[in-house]
């Protein structure tokens, strides 16, 4: 087991929310919004490791977006069919692993083949640890791994952690930073258990033109901030 190449670096998550927004704005199917989408993520993948990110989790396809118009489910999936064929190598080639995270038993056959190849073929990746997050629910997750763990007598945060985070032999920490592109602000059924501590980094910046420099913008604001984890400062005055 790998688990040791996410013991350092930052956890950080992408909502890669706006891509219709995107394409309407432009006048366009909101298929060109989740092609240029497939684009942004490519590229924050590649420039994620010099950022000190060495897990990156991106929710890419909710278990509430099945309910989106068949027309535009049928162009996600063959626009993920695409993805995985065109970038498997060249993650392996960059030393990423890829995971997925959410249900696999929606998706068609030659998807899910697909998937578990892509997997293989980058289980030894070092440098980055990016985790694809496909017809996923938070709360599916959790009750899932509550239901593996439900006749056990020892059930703890610990292992409770391991068994709903661990990805393609790699256990994953918790999320550093939360970004959400597009607008919302809100959490959309997304890492629900990771994120309980996370920095919340929101932006109106649209997935799609989502680049290094946002990025680096919302590293600035991360860095910016104190995290306590329900403590008080070192240097604060306890009395
Ligand atoms: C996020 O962009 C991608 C998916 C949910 C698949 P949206 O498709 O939600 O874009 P907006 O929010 O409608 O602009
Ligand atoms: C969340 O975006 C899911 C993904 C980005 C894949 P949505 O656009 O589906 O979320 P809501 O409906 O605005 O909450
Ligand atoms: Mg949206």
């Amino acid at each position: 087991m790998s688990s040791k190449m996410t013991q350092e670096g930052l956890h950080v998550a992408f909502i890669m929310d706006g891509n219709g927004r995107w394409a309407n704005f432009r006048n366009k199917a909101r298929y060109f919004g989740h092609r240029a989408g497939a684009e942004a993520l490519r590229h924050i993948v590649e420039v994620a490791p010099h950022h000190k990110i060495h897990t990156l989790t991106a929710y890419a396809f909710s278990s509430d977006n099945w309910g989106r118009p068949q027309k535009e489910v049928s162009t996600l999936m063959k626009l993920f069919s695409s993805y995985l064929r065109s970038e498997t190598r060249r993650l392996r080639e960059n030393d990423v692993k890829l995971s997925f995270i959410g249900r696999r038993d929606r998706f068609s056959k030659s998807i899910v083949r697909s998937m578990e190849a892509a997997e293989q073929e980058t289980y030894n990746g070092k440098l980055l640890h990016f985790r694809l997050a496909t017809d996923y629910s938070a709360r599916e997750a959790i009750l899932h791994t509550a239901e593996k763990l439900k006749a056990d007598p020892k059930i703890n945060r610990d292992n409770f952690h391991y068994l709903l985070t661990q990805s393609n032999g790699t256990v994953v920490p918790d999320v550093d930073l939360l970004v959400r592109t597009g607008g919302e602000q809100r959490l959309s059924d997304f890492l629900l258990w990771e994120c309980a501590y996370a920095e919340l980094f929101f932006t109106d910046v649209m997935w799609p033109d989502f680049r290094e420099e946002h990025l680096q913008e919302a590293l600035n604001s991360y860095y910016s901030r104190e995290r306590r984890f329900g403590r008080i400062p070192q240097n604060a005055n306890t009395g």
